[in-house]
């Protein structure tokens, strides 16, 4: 039987990681997968989750089975971080963990499925694992245009997107940081996303994966709470994965807001069984070490100030990059007002392959650019090899 599977090509974000580390030249430039990088390049452990997970390992005297739902400690630790002074809204906001954001995400479009949704509305372009989860899920999409040409959010594709939705629909939206544009919906475009949702019962599903790195924590989650507080129902997928900087140890969760606290029960029940099924139990480590770190409230201190300092380099990057302005047949500016970690460059296959076959430079095939991979040391160098294929 399993000869009849044919060679599937490789996650082309996953497969830039092995052609950029099989490059031999020095003056590699990696801006790929997503992954925050000091202004040495590296991608260190946070020291508030280094504290943690010392005492882990004196504090913790087993490591026995918890249960699909995961280690609700860190489930609800997390909770006023992204729904604010009210985070249970009186026990209509609950949760459980997931295997990092794509557990998360996977989770909410299950639950969404399994609760009756025929189809996602979804800005395009989008982080290109969305699709792949709906495929796999085998949920119809619709797709609407993020962004316009200016590197605005384009409201009037979004608002034509929901006015013309159908009984069943659900919409995925990212809360902050979008990825791959990094062009976010202002507080105002939320206020009237919040509206619209409200208006139209679709079934809003936000995939929070970067929260604290576009402005910083509480303006990172406006929409969400915003959307939360207009609409009777809502699916949240949550990773620490960046802003804890736990990737390889596949830190999330995701959040349901119910109409009635009643039915978080029932609700919640059938993400358990759809986790146990799927992958049982999440990974244990990393959400214990993030439920220390926010109970101790020196070590949630320490991550903050680390998680405002890598924001702050970000800016940084920004900033320069806006200012170099026009740059061949490029404009830099607008990636000055956006936030995250990505930016998209309109790029061709034939530039994106040149920057790295003559400059070493890699990036996403979309044009897709992580910023946090220039520094000081680089952004030049990549700036005039932007001004070289785009000449
Ligand atoms: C990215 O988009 O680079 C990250 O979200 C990492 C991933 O899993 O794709």
């Amino acid at each position: 039987m399993l000869d009849t599977l044919t060679q599937q090509p490789p996650d082309a974000l996953l497969a830039l990681i092995k052609l950029y580390n099989d490059d031999p030249r020095a003056d590699k430039i990696d801006l790929g997968v997503g992954v925050y990088r000091t202004g040495e390049g590296e991608t260190p452990v946070f020291g508030a989750i280094k504290a943690a997970e010392r005492k882990l390992v004196e504090e913790q005297d087993s490591k026995a089975y918890l249960g699909p739902e995961g280690d609700m400690g860190f489930v609800h630790a997390l909770m006023p971080y992204i729904f604010g002074s009210d985070p249970t809204m009186g026990g209509r906001i609950d949760g459980m963990q997931t295997p990092g954001g794509t557990g998360a995400v996977r989770l909410a479009v299950a639950l969404a499925k399994r609760s009756g949704a025929v189809r996602m509305l979804m800005g395009a372009p989008s982080w290109p694992n969305h699709a792949q989860i709906m495929n796999d899920l085998e949920l119809p999409m619709q797709g609407f245009t993020h962004a316009t040409p200016e590197g605005k959010a384009d409201m009037d594709a979004l608002r034509d997107a929901l006015k013309n939705a159908s009984d069943g629909d659900a919409v995925l939206l990212h809360g902050c940081c979008h990825n791959p544009t990094g062009i976010d919906y202002t507080p105002e475009e939320w206020d009237e996303i919040a509206a619209l949702l409200a208006e139209t019962g679709v079934l809003p599903v936000l995939d929070l994966a970067y929260q604290g790195l576009g402005v910083g924590m509480n303006e990172d989650a406006y929409g969400v709470r915003k959307v939360l507080s207009a609409v009777p129902e809502a699916l949240i997928a949550y990773s620490c994965d960046k802003n804890f900087g736990l990737y390889r140890d596949r830190v999330g969760a995701v959040y349901v807001l119910a109409e009635k606290s009643e039915q978080m029960g029932p609700i919640l029940s059938n993400g358990h069984a759809l986790a146990r099924a799927n992958w049982s139990m999440p990974p244990d480590h990393g959400a214990a070490a993030v439920r220390l770190v926010l109970r101790d409230p020196q070590l949630a201190e320490m991550w903050q100030d680390e998680l405002d300092t890598m924001r702050e380099r970000m800016r940084q990057v920004r900033a320069k990059l806006a200012g170099a302005g026009q740059t061949g047949s490029l404009d830099l500016r607008p990636l000055g007002s956006q936030n995250g970690l990505f930016a998209m460059l309109a790029l061709t296959s034939e530039q994106i392959l040149k920057l790295r076959e003559d400059h070493a430079i890699y990036m996403a095939g979309s044009g897709r650019i992580n910023v946090a991979g220039l520094t000081s040391g680089n952004i030049d160098k990549f700036i005039a090899a932007l001004a070289d294929v785009t000449a």
